[in-house]
């Protein structure tokens, strides 16, 4: 495999996005910096030189958009799995594709796809990892958000980039024979809105209801006022009531 190693991007996700026809399957991006680093539905994701980590991998679902459900389920969980193996303890996920620590937002999931979704599907899974954020750029943001410089020790970035690397190599070639059914009870253990009331966002609707947990497609389930309702889509956000 290869890593595309770079000191400026514009993002690695649209590095590896406009060389998908030349990648195989665990190639790999990162960059010190990201003039345009995206979140979900076009949001901005705040990407200072040198102090995050800002992480792509390629990976091809040779039976489609449909074998990959869920997947950034599995991502939260791989980097929950790596964070908590340099001793780190307080991290929670948030449906679809936020990783918290203490209650505030550490890191994000943004899987974007290249082609169509029909036959083999070409993904590429980025990773944003708040690893010490400059005092002056946090103020910016608009949500609670934190990173990893209140620590007894830093992790080492590069460390950390391979041992992610490795455990989501491992978990998506399980997520690709097992589906997500062998991820649920580390997503459970994570989940930050386990036995909450909450609230579900789609466009300018707003439902409320009991978070009952995630199904095998990746879906949110809401016990709600009309009865148990499942949930997909890239439009939908959770809150907390
Ligand atoms: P949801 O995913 O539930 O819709 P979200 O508000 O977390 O909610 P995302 O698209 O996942 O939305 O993430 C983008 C948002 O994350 C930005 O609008 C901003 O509020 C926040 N954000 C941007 N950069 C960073 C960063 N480096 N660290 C923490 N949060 C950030
Ligand atoms: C989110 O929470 O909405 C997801 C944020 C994902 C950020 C990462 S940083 C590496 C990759 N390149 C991007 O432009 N975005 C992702």
């Amino acid at each position: 495999n290869r890593c595309f190693y770079f000191d400026e991007l514009a993002g690695t996700n649209t590095f590896l996005l406009n060389h998908v026809d030349e990648l195989s399957n665990g190639d790999l991006c990162i960059a010190e910096y990201q003039s345009a680093g995206r979140g979900r539905r076009g949001r901005q994701w705040l990407s200072p030189y040198g102090s995050h980590l800002y992480f792509s991998l390629y990976w091809q679902f040779s039976q489609g958009l449909s074998q990959a459900m869920g997947l950034s389920l599995v991502v939260a969980c791989s980097l929950v799995s790596v964070l908590e193996s340099f001793g780190i303890t307080g991290l929670g996920v948030k449906w679809p594709n936020d990783i918290y620590l203490d209650g505030r937002k550490l890191a994000g999931v943004l899987i974007e796809m290249s082609g169509t979704a029909d036959s083999e599907c070409d993904l590429v899974i980025g990773i944003g990892l708040n690893m010490a954020m400059p005092a002056e750029l946090g103020e910016q943001l608009d949500q609670p958000w934190s990173d990893l410089s209140g620590l007894d020790s830093m992790p080492d970035k590069t460390e950390l980039a391979i041992n992610l690397y490795q455990q989501l190599l491992k978990d998506i070639k399980l997520f690709e024979t097992q589906g997500l059914a062998a991820f649920s009870t580390r997503w459970q253990s994570a989940d930050i809105f386990a036995g909450q009331q909450v609230k579900l966002l789609l466009g300018e609707q707003q439902i409320s209801g009991h978070y009952l947990g995630v199904d095998e497609q990746g879906g949110v389930i809401l016990q709600t006022d009309t009865g148990t309702q499942h949930f997909v889509g890239g439009e939908i956000s959770l809150r907390g009531a």
